[in-house]
């Protein structure tokens, strides 16, 4: 559990003296004050969204106050009383699962993460810095509080590297034709059963915080995300939609859940089943969750979102070219302290290296010997010629193992001797394919 609560870190001052000379305030808004609504109402359409109702305003305040999550507007100085905010920022501290030693059982090891999110700027106020200043000023203030790493999910590719963060975190988008993949895996002894979308969302919840220190790269989770994929939240019109399974194994233990919906097309024959969420704690209840969404009666096409890139799909149908697989970009981390995070995961083997790393912002710039000895590294200052050389945005992509750093070397991106990179390359990788199945 983390011990510190977003609210009590103050805005950066940095920013706050760089927004105000360009006649802006920026400052922390109250989820129990009257700047709320606003603040809330400039996230919706800052994400294009609608207008929110008034079921899904009133309920609002508790979901960011469960997550301790702090709230930066953005303001027009001489804006009336009650104006929305022109930039708006939120951040809260999850805990992000690192890899642990090779071959080692779960739980493995997890740290306090910076949690970004709800980041907007608006439309007429566009590409005059103030997303830098909120970004480095959530920067600042997360080393600033003692957290060694920030985290986020993003909306486009192209905006965060600026700032240090890489890509970390490789997810798979699937789409499957049901028709032709034909089941060839196994029959498990799995019961499943339709649930009430509440019951649901509890379920998605617990197994989430069982399943995530399985791999490296998952966050913890909160009420509000679990609601909205099994259709919940308050003020969603359309969550009548969402059904839901529960999978049982031998002993009866609840040990997985499915979220989607199913939409209709011209041929009544070929629905499409768009899984929200699927989550399973064994091989077998994943199977088994798999067969079901493809066995559906009338469906023609199922899709699924966020699935680790080493799910085992493929393999369990006759045919794996009706699995189309996209992969794209989906953890973002960004290392503020790069001897703690080090020090803080595992490796898959014994290394000894020096590494450079370069930041902008000089939170984590600095030298380091990684000496990795029996799963585990010691970490110390270092001076002199460094074995390897890279940016903090390279670091962050390889940190939790799903970022391969001779694919960085390879495109030029982190440079040094190339025993040094093949070594360490091979100390950082995951058991298993790191896995963030949730957006924050
Ligand atoms: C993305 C967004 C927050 C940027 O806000 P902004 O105030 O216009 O950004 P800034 O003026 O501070 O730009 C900072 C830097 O990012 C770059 N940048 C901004 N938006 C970018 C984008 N969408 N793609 C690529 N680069 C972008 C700018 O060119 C600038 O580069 P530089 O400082 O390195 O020269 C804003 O466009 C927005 O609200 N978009 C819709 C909501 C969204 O997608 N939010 C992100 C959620 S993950």
């Amino acid at each position: 559990m983390t011990s510190i609560d977003a609210r009590d870190v103050p805005a950066d001052e940095t920013s706050q003296e760089r927004l105000a000379g360009r006649g802006l305030d920026y400052r922390a808004v109250a989820a129990d004050g009257d700047d709320f609504l606003p603040f809330y109402r400039a996230v919706s359409r800052g994400f294009l969204d609608g207008e929110p109702n008034e079921e899904r305003e009133g309920s609002a305040p508790r979901s960011y106050a469960e997550r301790a999550a702090r709230m930066i507007g953005v303001y027009e100085r001489d804006a009336a009383p009650g104006a929305w905010p022109v930039g708006t920022v939120t951040s809260w501290v999850s805990r992000l699962t690192l890899p642990g030693p090779a071959g080692a059982e779960a739980p493995l090891p997890d740290i306090d993460m910076w949690a970004i999110s709800g980041v907007t700027v608006a439309a007429t106020h566009r590409r005059r810095g103030i997303a830098r200043a909120m970004l480095e000023g959530e920067l600042r203030s997360a080393a600033a509080a003692g957290l060694a790493v920030a985290g986020l999910t993003v909306t486009e590719s192209t905006i965060y590297g600026r700032y240090g963060f890489g890509m970390a975190v490789p997810v798979e988008r699937l789409r499957v034709e049901t028709k032709r993949a034909g089941w060839i895996g196994p029959d498990a002894d799995v019961r499943l059963e339709f649930v009430e979308r509440a019951r649901l969302a509890e379920t998605i919840g617990e197994l989430h915080e069982r399943v995530r220190r399985h791999r490296a790269g998952n966050v913890s989770g909160f009420s509000l995300r679990w609601a909205r994929i099994a259709g919940t939240d308050p003020g969603n019109d359309a969550g009548t939609r969402t059904r839901g399974v529960i999978a049982r194994d031998a002993a009866g233990a609840v040990r997985g859940a499915l979220a989607f919906t199913i939409s209709d097309g011209d041929d009544h024959t070929k629905h499409s089943l768009a899984i929200h969420h699927l989550v399973a704690e064994t091989p077998e209840v994943r199977a088994a969750l798999w067969r079901f969404a493809l066995e559906y009666d009338l469906v023609g096409t199922v899709t699924a979102d966020l699935q680790p890139v080493d799910d085992p799909l493929p393999w369990l149908v006759a045919d794996p070219r009706a699995v189309a697989r996209t992969v794209f970009d989906h953890g973002w981390l960004r290392i503020l302290d790069v001897a703690r995070v080090l020090t803080a995961r595992g490796y898959a083997a014994d290394a000894d290296v020096v590494v450079r790393v370069r930041d902008d912002l000089g939170i984590a710039d600095g030298a380091w010997r990684l000496g990795i000895a029996g799963g585990v590294a010691e970490v110390t200052p270092a001076s002199g010629e460094a074995g390897i050389e890279l940016g903090v945005s390279e670091l962050s992509s390889v940190i939790v193992g799903g970022v391969p750093l001779r694919a960085l070397a390879a495109a030029g991106r982190v440079t040094g001797e190339a025993n040094a990179i093949a070594a360490l390359d091979v100390a950082l990788r995951a058991d298993r394919a790191p896995h963030l199945s949730l957006w924050y």
